[in-house]
């Protein structure tokens, strides 16, 4: 089997957002692509990170391609302010309160690459409808809300069944993966079948994220 390109998507929610500048050339320094930014409006996740205008001043600050995760309940009404603020890609959650169809086609319509992620309680069915519409499927391994929680192995055991569901669209609709995910389990979570892991404290508050991204990238 040939070897697929993975990415990391390091999640600014584990940097130290006192010296973020800092962070993403760092970011930048260790030959990554991705950087995943968590929106929260403290109602679908039970925190609040921050909006479109923390996104627009990341996009002035780097080049990488902004993975924006939109944790709100009605993301609808805020995803043309993601886009222009320069999101490269707008994932929403199948389990919000605005149709989920009709959300990805509107991303899509304001030029962006669209995602549909599941929670963990969330079956790999909630995708079936989805997966014509989108460009990434990101599974969450954890509860919504917090950094530094325990990947769940019972949804990495998803992702198998989703790849299977992506081969029958025929599309190229990438895997990501997000929560929990460290140096020590990555290897596991490639083997599965994802194509991107998100890394918030396995990265920004690993002793040597150096190695950290020589391990995965060469996992
Ligand atoms: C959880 C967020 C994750 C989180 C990942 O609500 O969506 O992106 O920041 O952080 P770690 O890698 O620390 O679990
Ligand atoms: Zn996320």
């Amino acid at each position: 089997m040939s070897k697929r390109i993975v990415e990391i998507s390091p999640s600014v929610l584990g940097a130290d957002l006192m010296r973020l500048g800092e962070e993403i050339k760092m970011v930048e320094s260790l030959g990554i692509h991705w950087l995943h930014l968590d929106n929260m409006d403290g109602h679908f996740a039970p925190n609040i990170s921050f909006g479109p205008d923390f996104v627009r001043a990341i996009r002035k600050q780097t080049n990488l391609f902004l993975d924006t995760h939109l944790m709100l309940s009605r993301p609808m009404q805020y995803i043309e302010a993601y886009a222009k603020a320069g999101a490269d890609l707008i994932t929403v959650h199948a389990e919000a309160e605005d149709n989920c169809a009709e959300t990805l086609e509107a991303i899509h319509a304001l030029g962006v690459r669209a995602g549909v992620s599941i929670n963990p309680e969330t079956p790999v069915s909630a995708l079936e409808l989805l997966l014509p519409l989108c460009d990434l499927v990101l599974v969450m391994t954890v509860k919504p809300g917090f950094g530094g929680q325990t990947l769940r192995e019972d949804c990495v055991a998803k992702i198998p069944e989703i790849r299977k569901m992506i081969e029958r669209t025929g599309r190229d609709i990438l895997i990501e993966v997000d929560g929990g995910v460290k140096q020590s389990n990555a290897a596991r979570v490639i083997d599965a079948g994802a194509d991107v892991l998100v890394m918030g404290t396995g990265l920004f508050r690993a002793e040597d994220p150096k190695s950290v991204v020589q391990s995965v990238m060469g996992a």
